[in-house]
C-alpha cells in the first residue's frame, strides 16, 4: 500500500513538474497583475465570483461562520442548512425557501464597488466573461451587459414548475405576486400550474444552465487572466473552472481567506507554494471592494472606477455585521 502511494505521489510530482512554466508575473501581487495586464495587452479576462462580492450590499454570504446564511436559518428548522436549496426538502416544505426568496428578491439591494469594477473591465474592452454563482443579478444592475454574464447558479429572471418535463415556464412576476400574497398565494399558484413553482435558481443536484455548459470550456481556454473574487470555491462544477483556465493565464484570488488551493482542488491555486512551484497565482487578502479599488489604482483606473460608481449613484452603503 505504502509503495503504491509512493509511486502515485511520484507520478503526480512528475505531472506537476511537467506543468510548470517560467514565472508569468514580475511580482506575485497586485502590482504584478496590473503590470501583466498592461504589458501583455490582456483582452480575454475571465472573472469568477461568489457571495463575497455582495456582502457589502447587505446580502450575507453562505459559509462565513456566524454571519453566513447557513448559520442563520434556525427559524426554518431544516435538517441541515443546505436543505434550503434541496428539491427533496422544497417539495415537502416550500414555505422555508419561499420566505428566503422574498428576502433575496432583486430590487432590494444595490451593486457594490466590486460590481462596478466588473463593468469597468468590460468598458475598458478586456472582459471576456464573468461567471457568477450569485443569484442577486447585481452584475447586470451595475451595468454589465447580459452577454458578458453567465449566471451559473441561475437567478430570478425566470421561474418554472418543478418536476415537469418538458419544463413548464411561469412568468416570474406571477411567482412574485403569489409570494407577496403569502401561503395562500403560493398554494393557489401551485394548483393553477399543476406543481410548485420556483425561480430558476439551481438547487443541489440540478443541472447548471445550458449557457454555462455551452461557454465555459472555450472561455477558460481563451482566457489570458482569471480573476476570482469572494468565493470559498467549494461548490462544483463551478469551483472546477479554476483548474480549467488556460495554463499560461495568471490567476488572481481576491478574498478574505485563501480558497481553492491545489491541496483541495485539482489544478487549484498554487500561491501557497514556494518558488518555482507557483508560476502564475496571486492571493490578495482583502475585501472585494478594497481589492478591486487597489487593482484599479495600479492600472491607473482609480478615477474611472470612482466616476462610474458616482455616476450611477446607486452604490450600497451597508452597516450589517457581515460587512
Ligand atoms: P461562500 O459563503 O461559500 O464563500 C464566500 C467567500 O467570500 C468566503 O471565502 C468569505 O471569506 C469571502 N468573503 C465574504 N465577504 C467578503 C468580502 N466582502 N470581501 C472578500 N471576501 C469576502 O459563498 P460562495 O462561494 O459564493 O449555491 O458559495 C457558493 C455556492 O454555495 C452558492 O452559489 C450557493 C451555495 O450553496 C447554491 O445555492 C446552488
Amino acid at each position: 500500500m505504502g509503495q503504491v502511494c509512493q509511486s502515485f505521489k511520484s507520478l503526480m510530482q512528475l505531472q506537476l513538474q511537467d506543468e510548470k512554466l517560467p514565472p508569468l508575473l514580475s511580482s506575485f501581487d497586485m502590482e504584478g497583475i496590473a503590470g501583466y495586464i498592461a504589458e501583455k495587452g490582456c483582452k480575454q479576462v475571465v472573472v469568477m465570483c461568489g457571495a463575497g462580492i455582495s456582502t457589502s450590499a447587505g446580502i450575507p454570504d453562505f459559509r462565513t461562520p456566524g454571519t453566513g446564511l447557513y448559520d442563520n436559518l434556525q427559524r426554518f428548522n431544516l435538517p441541515r442548512a443546505e436543505s434550503i436549496f434541496e428539491l427533496k426538502f422544497f417539495r415537502k416544505t416550500p414555505q422555508a425557501f419561499y420566505e428566503l426568496v422574498r428576502e433575496l428578491w432583486p430590487g432590494n439591494y444595490e451593486p457594490t464597488p466590486a460590481h462596478y469594477f466588473l463593468r469597468l473591465l468590460n468598458e475598458k474592452g478586456i472582459l471576456r466573461r464573468c461567471y457568477t454563482q450569485n443569484i442577486d443579478s447585481l452584475e447586470g444592475r451595475a451595468g454589465l451587459p447580459a452577454e458578458k454574464l453567465v449566471a451559473a447558479h441561475g437567478n430570478f429572471d425566470e421561474a418554472h414548475v418543478i418536476d415537469t418535463w418538458p419544463e413548464i415556464k411561469v412568468p416570474v412576476h406571477e411567482l412574485k405576486r403569489a409570494l407577496d400574497a403569502g401561503e395562500e398565494g403560493w398554494k393557489e399558484l401551485k394548483k393553477a400550474k399543476g406543481g410548485l413553482v420556483k425561480p430558476k435558481i439551481v438547487f443541489f443536484g440540478e443541472a447548471l444552465p445550458d449557457r454555462f455548459n455551452r461557454l465555459h470550456m472555450t472561455d477558460l481556454a481563451a482566457c489570458d487572466l482569471l480573476i476570482v473574487m469572494g468565493t470559498s470555491l467549494v461548490v462544483y462544477p463551478f469551483a472546477g473552472l479554476v483548474g480549467v483556465a488556460n495554463k499560461s493565464a495568471p490567476r488572481l484570488l481576491i478574498n478574505r481567506d485563501q480558497a481553492g488551493t491545489c491541496d483541495t482542488l485539482e489544478s487549484g491555486f498554487r500561491f501557497h507554494l514556494q518558488g518555482e512551484d507557483n508560476w502564475r497565482d496571486v492571493f490578495h487578502k482583502d475585501d472585494c471592494d478594497a481589492g478591486c479599488r487597489t487593482l484599479a489604482e495600479h492600472l491607473g483606473w482609480k478615477d474611472d472606477l470612482e466616476a462610474l460608481i458616482q455616476s450611477e449613484g446607486r452604490v450600497s452603503v451597508c452597516n450589517a455585521p457581515w460587512v
